[in-house]
């Protein structure tokens, strides 16, 4: 068996149609300085309308550390929906700045307020209730709480008291601080992206940073490609769980201190743009955050695995489902022959991927005329197309500097770069000297919507691969173009990521060097870093140092309205730099992480992370992006990338190849692994459904199925794929036998449906694990079996589960009539009767070639099979029923006794 174990809790009634720097300097050591006074009350009243809270706030008493307070602020609180409330700080006198409204769409907030006083006022302390929240606040020195109604915790409590070590209020230009106090035993997980060696529970005093950087994934607790400045709280009162979200809408770099207890934002610009959700399920919390940020974009089928036609069947059974990707593919015959190694090891592969080989020297929308012959190119395309396989290659953002590149000549010409001093501010990436396009700019989308058209004409790509968008630069500073006594190496030379412009540092402006320094990089360095230069200037003059982390969330959407327009059908764009929103865009890869032990346990909690972003289509580079993974490592990645929604084996130029062909084990775990995905297609489609729907992660921390079940919550060496199905992968070297914890209830292998772990109260079982193989091979247009699955030995139960089915790649993923069908299925078992049947949504909807279920398996069950042909398996207490051919888009209705 490849994977350790790969299970289906059976009494949430889950059903599977198959196929089945250590950082002192952060103020975590308990610094008491108090560096505000806070703000008073001075106003307040209903919003005219009266849907919201309005308020005006004037400083206590300045203090200078980090800039002069703002005077006065005004606020304004409105509970936008029964379950999300927005509270909102800015300064009264000054518009500020926050993350465009056009960017990310959401209610805009009143300009008007109630009138200001002198400040000598008294005011009393207040509520505004909603249907599920409640703010609360007290005036001097003013502070709030957000309480839940139902059960009357509070979730957000901004009040200090002086032993706490942190301020209350503080609100200067370029430095906003604002803390709540937490319960103890509260787990908090989000606050991303970040590479947490601690696991997903966030640990307290370990540093977060949100601001976009291309430092490697392998730096462990810095900031990262994303910037998501939400977090879930689980908590676990009395045996009650319950959890809520928290977002601070905020695009501006900053720290976020956990100490346990307590958790402060210490943000370097912006505004305070609150919104709280009020769960009380975790569930209930990404439905609610995704509301508002987006849901994730619906991913066309072959994103997860092929789509194949009956005639491809021959195909599928000498092998034919992952992504495989490498930076170095020499040339197109390198590409052909990695297509045929895998073939040929009948290893599925469904997606192949260049990264920028396919260019002219590094440069976007190009192609290399000798190693990339355009014609050679597509006729390699028109055959893997034929067989159902698709082709997705990488763009950067730096546009080479180069008169004679028509892509460049046509930014120029439409004005689309970013500018320092009123000139196009100077980069250099791959190609050398760039320039970054500004995707806040109109004419820049459309000149790069343009390009993408253009592109495909040259090359009908499938999809797109947006890399380096944090923005990634070689160079720090104000640079100018290398002379011939210091020129630009041209890319491949060993080094190329050397800075060879002439640059230098830009101290000058209080943007490029803000009184509060946030841990971006490691401290020591300025934010401009190795990427654009924080006092540069986007479209309407909006300052880089604001915009900074939005450059690859614009990028996305740029690209996505590129791609909706020209392809009719479901966009797909991978993304390396990510913001609050991008999940609704683009799926995510972990970045450049090491073929390590430790970088393939770190995937999970990142993964799992994206998840709670909003963001589900995530995974890693399966075997690691470099240096080189061992044989056993490669295995054991694959029977865990295996299950990450996002697939992908990918390396670097310098590492050895790692297609999961080149080792005979690796190639076995890979078929195992694989085939099991390929009989979960149906139930990964219909997650990634229930995500585009309802913001659900595809793959899930065990505590969003298992909230009673506190030993998992901070769990992160196993996760949930939906509601039921539990991956608990080998995760240590030499390892034969996996420890993985079990929530309460009975749950059976799906590799072989009669083994199974019954954990009465939850509990860690040792499972075998060796590294060896099985066989599966089974894929979407093979009948469907549905696996109904009971607790163990039940005399009485009830099971429900659904499947979501349409063409695969409409641009839209919803329930609509004749174009996409959602079977819900419904069992019960009782007085040793078993009954099963369906209801379908939308049942006029006809596929091409039916969808049949052709074999019903009940698992559990006792008493029930009497009547059957087949015996009843009295260990597992499984039937199995096949010869069926029920059509999945048409109700229908069995009974058993
Ligand atoms: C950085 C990306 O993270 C990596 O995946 C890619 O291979 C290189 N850029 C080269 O394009």
């Amino acid at each position: 068996m490849s994977l350790s174990l790969s299970l289906l809790r059976a009494n949430l009634g889950a059903w599977v149609v198959s196929l089945l720097i250590l950082a002192s300097w952060f103020g975590v050591s308990g610094s008491t300085q108090k560096i505000g006074r806070g703000y008073r009350l001075v106003a307040i009243g209903r919003s005219p309308g009266g849907e919201g809270l309005a308020g005006v706030l004037q400083v206590k008493q300045s203090t200078g550390k980090y800039g002069p307070d703002i005077r006065q602020l005004k606020f304004f609180v409105r509970h936008e929906t029964e379950d999300r409330l927005r509270v909102y700080i800015t300064d009264d006198d000054q518009e500020r700045w926050e993350v465009p409204y056009d960017l990310l769409p959401r209610e805009r907030v009143p300009q008007t307020k109630p009138a200001s006083s002198s400040g000598s006022l008294n005011l009393p302390a207040g509520e505004f209730s909603g249907e599920k929240l409640v703010f609360t606040y007290k005036a001097d020195p003013f502070g709030f709480t957000v309480k839940r109604k139902s059960d009357g915790q509070i979730l957000f409590d901004t009040n200090a008291g002086a032993g706490d070590p942190y301020n209350s209020l503080v609100f200067k230009d370029q430095y906003l601080e604002i803390s709540t106090r937490l319960p103890g035993g509260a787990a908090i997980y989000g606050l991303g992206e970040n590479t947490q060696p601690g696991g997903i529970r966030l640990r307290p005093n370990d540093p977060y940073t949100l601001y976009t950087t291309d430092i490697s994934a392998i730096n462990l607790n810095m900031d990262l490609y994303g910037s998501h400045p939400f977090y879930m709280d689980l908590r676990n009162v009395n045996g009650e769980p319950s959890a809520h979200g928290v977002l601070l809408l905020n695009s501006n770099g900053m720290d976020v201190v956990y100490r346990g207890t307590s958790l402060t934002y210490k943000a370097i610009g912006g505004v305070l743009d609150f919104y709280f959700f009020s769960g009380p399920t975790p569930l209930g919390v990404v439905d609610q955050y995704t509301s508002l940020i987006g849901r994730p974009a619906p991913m066309p089928y072959w994103a997860f695995g092929l789509t194949l036609s009956p005639s491809w069947m021959d195909l599928l059974l000498s092998g034919n489902g992952i992504h495989q990707c490498r930076w170095g593919y020499q040339n197109i015959s390198v590409v052909e022959s990695v297509v045929e190694a895998y073939q040929k090891a009948r290893i599925p592969l469904d997606v192949i991927w260049n990264d920028d080989d396919h260019m002219d020297a590094a440069k976007d929308f190009t192609l290399d005329p000798v190693n990339y012959p355009r014609a050679k190119l597509l006729a390699f395309l028109e055959k893997i197309h034929a067989q159902g396989m698709k082709y997705i290659v990488l763009i950067d953002p730096g546009i080479a500097v180069n008169e004679s590149y028509g892509v460049f000549v046509r930014g120029m010409a439409a004005d689309v770069f970013i500018k320092y001093g009123g000139k196009p501010y100077l980069a250099q990436v791959w190609p050398g000297p760039v320039y970054f396009p500004d995707f806040l700019s109109p004419s820049g989308v459309s000149w790069w919507v343009d390009e993408i058209d253009r592109f495909h004409e040259l090359v009908p790509v499938d999809g797109l691969w947006i890399d380096m968008n944090e923005v990634s630069n070689f160079c720090t500073g104000q640079c100018e173009m290398p002379t011939a006594a210091h020129p630009c190496p041209v890319p491949n030379s060993d080094t190329p990521w050397i800075c060879c412009l002439v640059c230098k540092n830009i101290t000058e402006t209080r943007w490029d060097e803000p009184p509060y320094k946030i841990n971006a990089s490691g401290s020591q360095v300025p934010l401009g870093f190795k990427t654009i230069a924080t006092s540069a200037t986007h479209y309407g003059g909006v300052l880089e140092y604001n915009a900074h982390s939005l450059y690859g969330f614009s990028q996305a959407v740029a690209t996505r309205r590129a791609l909706q327009g020209l392809q009719g059908k479901r966009p797909f764009i991978l993304t390396r730099s990510t913001f609050v929103g991008s999940g609704a865009l683009a799926a995510h890869w972990t970045g450049d992480n090491k073929g390590t032990w430790e970088d393939l346990r770190y995937s999970i909690s990142t993964m799992l992370n994206f998840g709670i972003f909003g963001m589900p289509m995530v995974g890693s580079d399966i075997c690691g992006f470099y240096p080189a993974p061992t044989e056993e490592l490669c295995n054991r990645w694959i029977e865990l990338g295996a299950f990450y929604p996002f697939s992908r084996d990918h390396s670097n130029l310098h590492s050895p190849r790692q297609e999961l062909y080149l080792w005979d084990s690796v190639a076995a775990s890979a078929r195992n692994a694989l085939g099991l995905r390929y009989r979960l297609l149906p139930y990964l489609y219909t997650l990634s459904y229930e995500a585009h729907t309802t913001g659900a992660p595809i793959a899930r921390p065990l505590f969003f199925s298992f909230p009673n079940f506190t030993e998992a919550y901070g769990l992160s060496t196993q996760f949930l794929l939906g509601r039921g199905v539990m991956v608990s992968p080998v995760l240590e070297q030499g390892a034969t036998a996996v420890k993985a914890l079990f929530p309460p209830g009975t749950w059976y292998n799906l590799f072989d449906l009669r083994k199974t772990v019954s954990a009465e109260d939850g509990q860690y079982v040792t499972l075998d694990a060796p590294l060896n193989e099985i066989n599966v091979h089974e894929a979407r247009a093979t009948p469907f079996t549905l696996v109904v699955a009971f607790p163990l030995g039940a005399a009485v139960g009830e099971a429900s589960g659904g499947v979501f089915v349409d063409d695969d790649e409409r641009p839209e993923m919803k329930l609509e009539d004749g174009q996409s069908t959602y079977a819900t299925f419904y069992a019960t078992l009782q007085n040793g009767t078993v009954r099963v049947w369906s209801d379908v949504a939308h049942g006029s909807f006809a596929l091409q070639q039916e969808l049949i279920i052709e074999k019903v398996t009940l698992v559990g069950v006792s008493g029930a099979g009497r009547g059957l042909s087949i015996e009843l398996n009295p260990r597992s207490l499984m039937v199995e029923i096949g010869g069926l051919a029920l059509p999945l888009g048409k109700n229908f209705s069995l009974t058993w006794r």
